[in-house]
């Protein structure tokens, strides 16, 4: 009996969704939310992600997107019945953006490149096409969808503004290079104000809903555990994870929600939904058997050898790399990256609950 008053109310919660739902997605980030932009910015940092093995799992061919197939905006659009997301760069000219339109860069951070010039960082950015440029195109495509601010509203209170994730590159591109925990998070104040203040732009453009994703465990990931490979037995949790730079990913998410519920006051007509990827991915490395991910859990599908086949001297797609038999049994891609399997969870984690902060307005409206 319980069973039946609860499918009429998931079946009621379909229904009223088909009617209501998004009409148009619009995506900021990196690599995780990339589509394609990075490719046809034509920087040479990369490249591979224009060759198979990258795109093999779903679209069967390359397509710009650092995975094997679908990434979390690839199974939103799916979930509420809405076309992949173009990269913004493949259809800046004649682009028709009613249903969204995708400004992520992978390599991209929050930070304007002006930043880690006076670090003496810069030259290792794959990309100066930072957050602030990606809000300069959403203002350019924004012009061809409404003009006053009426219309804008009318118009944007139909759209999913997805707006990360956004900020892991601020502290890879230092980490990489021996940035220490203590530098690195000196500087989270500053890159949570940057989401924020584009966060802010756009609420003030007419955005009403809004999906934050905050961090990855990247402690967990092939890149950081083969860079910060050590013996001490201590630096590892009982995963094989390593703590610090868990502790550290952690501690900008809970930065970051803060900065949410600041812009939540300041905003009480917009609805800022923090979007838990820790917490979606830790599954992963918890419970892999669950996802029918296999029990390494931690090493990468594509890549170059090493006790999580990751290598930078011969990343995933380079001369030396093989790619594992069936990647839907890893969570990790090529190191950094996760795989379509990995991504489709995280976003139904996101879309069904419970990883979403309040939760999402709308129902999806098909199964992903
Ligand atoms: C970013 O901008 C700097 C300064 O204008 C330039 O030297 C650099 O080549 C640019 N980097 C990329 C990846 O385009
Ligand atoms: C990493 O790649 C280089 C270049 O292909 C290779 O010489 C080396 O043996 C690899 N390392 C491991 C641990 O497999």
């Amino acid at each position: 009996m319980k069973i039946v008053v609860l499918m009429v109310v998931v079946l009621l919660k379909a229904v009223s969704a088909n009617s209501l739902g998004y009409d148009s997605i619009f995506s900021f980030g990196d690599s995780l939310a990339d589509t394609g932009n990075f490719l046809r910015t034509g920087a040479l940092a990369f490249p591979v992600i224009e060759r198979l093995p990258y795109g093999e799992t779903f679209f069967r061919h390359a397509t710009g997107r650092c995975s094997d197939g679908r990434l979390v905006v690839d199974f939103f659009a799916d979930a509420y019945g809405l076309p992949y997301l173009k990269p913004y760069l493949a259809v800046a000219r004649d682009g028709n953006f009613q249903h969204g339109v995708n400004f992520a860069v992978a390599g991209a951070t929050a930070l304007d490149p002006e930043f880690f010039y006076h670090q003496k960082l810069g030259p290792i950015l794959w990309t100066n096409d930072s957050l602030s440029v990606q809000l300069g195109w959403f203002k350019k495509v924004k012009s061809t969808l409404c003009t006053t601010p009426q219309e804008c509203k009318n118009f944007f209170k139909r759209s999913l503004f997805l707006v990360g994730e956004i900020g892991g590159n601020d502290y890879n591109y230092p980490f990489f290079i021996g940035g220490t925990i203590k530098q690195v998070k000196a500087t989270v104040p500053v890159v949570v104000e940057a989401i924020a203040a584009t966060i802010s732009a756009l609420i003030d453009d007419g955005a009403v809903e809004l999906v934050v994703p905050g961090n990855f465990p990247i402690g967990c990931s092939a890149v950081y555990l083969t860079l910060f490979e050590t013996p001490n037995k201590a630096a590892y949790d009982e995963h094989g994870c390593l703590k610090v730079y868990n502790a550290f990913a952690k501690y900008h998410n809970a930065q970051l929600r803060l900065g949410l519920e600041k812009l939540r006051q300041k905003y009480p007509q917009a609805k800022i939904i923090y979007a838990d990827y820790y917490g979606a991915a830790k599954r992963f490395v918890h419970s892999p058997k669950h996802y029918g991910f296999s029990e390494d859990r931690l090493v990468a599908c594509c890549g170059g050898g090493g006790p999580y086949n990751f290598n930078n001297s011969a990343r995933c797609g380079h001369t030396g790399s093989t790619t594992c038999t069936s990647p839907s049994t890893h969570a990790n891609w090529d190191g950094i990256h996760l795989t379509d399997a990995a991504y489709r969870y995280v976003a139904m984690g996101l879309i069904n609950g419970p990883f979403s902060s309040p939760s999402l307005s709308y129902a999806p409206i098909k199964q992903i």
